[in-house]
């Protein structure tokens, strides 16, 4: 008998990747969600258990998890963009204002910081109550202050690559409500006999949703920094992770057993392009030139090789090794 594992928005396009994965590896696996399975999703054709509830209900969270019996949670739930409102800014920030409006309409505007720091507290706090030890936790490479860059102002890493000891340096309500709810995780952990693992995943790339793959244009020529963008470091660093990656990542970090009670890892798969990220930094971040010099290869700026050492993950779904299905 495999272990129970219970999936927190598991009806939402990572949870889709995650749950069948666990359940073909041999887990018990449920899925708790606000929103019910579609009948064509992966899940539903897995028969994934389901329950409906809200994470910012404490009882919801321990309805779920008595229903589910987990060992582990997977804790992937939340709101997964900034929604509320900014005044607007220039060039490439009229986006993200136009996706915050678009967003906004249909959600209050409370709700990205609401549900992402609440959630996190209440999946913790209904853990701990049943005796559940082990969480593994969505957070996002948005923690470092990369993102939505409310100041208008470039993103200005110490060092490269960044790696888990980077200073964490949120602007915008999304990356702020992620950083929170680490905060939150390793206030459990200290206080509880609890472990925490924390996946600070790059742009998801999702095989089978249309928007996913129009914005993961493998082997991209990245543009030289221009008097307009001032070669500003935002949000992309043109790396990003394959789903199917995580999924595999879920279980090295369910299976890890020589962790801390807080561990964080940022995981990507690999990088967009095909030129010495050096020369790629050179020309498009040319402020960053000195500190990316010794970079090797087409390495990302962000660096995985925690997540190698200590729970030997070997991404496999390269655009440069694999046809992309
Ligand atoms: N998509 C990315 O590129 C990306 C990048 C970094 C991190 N992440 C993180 O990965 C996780 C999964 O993201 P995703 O792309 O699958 O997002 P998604 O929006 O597809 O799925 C999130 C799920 O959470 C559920 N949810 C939202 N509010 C809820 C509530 N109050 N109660 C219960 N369930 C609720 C939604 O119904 C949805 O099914 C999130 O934590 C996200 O922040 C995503």
């Amino acid at each position: 008998m495999g272990k129970n594992v219970l999936v927190t928005g598991g009806s939402g396009r990572l949870g889709n990747y995650v749950c069948p994965y666990l359940k073909e590896q041999g887990y018990n696996v449920s899925s708790f969600d606000v929103v019910p399975p579609r009948p064509d999703s992966a899940n539903a054709k897995a028969g994934i258990p389901f329950v409906q509830g809200d994470l910012t209900s404490l009882g919801d969270c321990l309805r779920a998890f008595s229903f589910g019996q987990p060992d582990v949670i997977v804790h992937l739930g939340a709101i997964p963009f900034n929604v509320d409102l900014h005044p607007p800014y220039a060039g490439e920030y009229n986006r993200a204002v136009q996706d915050g409006l678009r967003f906004s309409q249909a959600m209050p505007e409370q709700a990205t910081m609401e549900i992402n720091t609440m959630g996190s507290f209440y999946v913790m706090d209904a853990a701990r109550r049943l005796g559940i030890k082990k969480v593994i936790a969505a957070s996002s490479y948005f923690v470092l202050g990369i993102g939505f860059r409310l100041s208008g102002t470039s993103y200005e890493p110490e060092y490269l690559p960044m790696d888990e000891e980077h200073p964490l340096l949120p602007e915008d309500s999304y990356s702020l409500s992620k950083v929170l709810g680490e905060e939150i995780y390793r206030a459990f952990v200290r206080a509880y006999d609890m472990r925490v693992v924390a996946m600070r995943l790059l742009g998801v790339y999702y095989p089978d949703f249309d928007r996913s793959r129009a914005m993961h244009t493998f082997n991209v020529q990245v543009p030289a920094a221009t008097d307009q963008d001032k070669g500003y470091l935002v949000s992309n660093t043109y790396q990003y992770v394959d789903a199917r990656d995580i999924a595999v990542f879920v279980k090295l970090s369910i299976e890890a057993g020589n962790l801390a009670p807080f561990e964080p890892f940022y995981v990507a798969t690999d990088t967009k392009y095909t030129e010495p990220t050096s020369a790629i930094v050179a020309r498009r971040w040319p402020f960053l030139a000195e500190k990316a010099k010794n970079i090797p290869g087409t390495e990302g700026i962000i660096s995985i090789k925690k997540a190698e050492r200590l729970l030997g993950y070997k991404p496999a779904y390269s655009w440069r090794t694999r046809e992309l299905s």
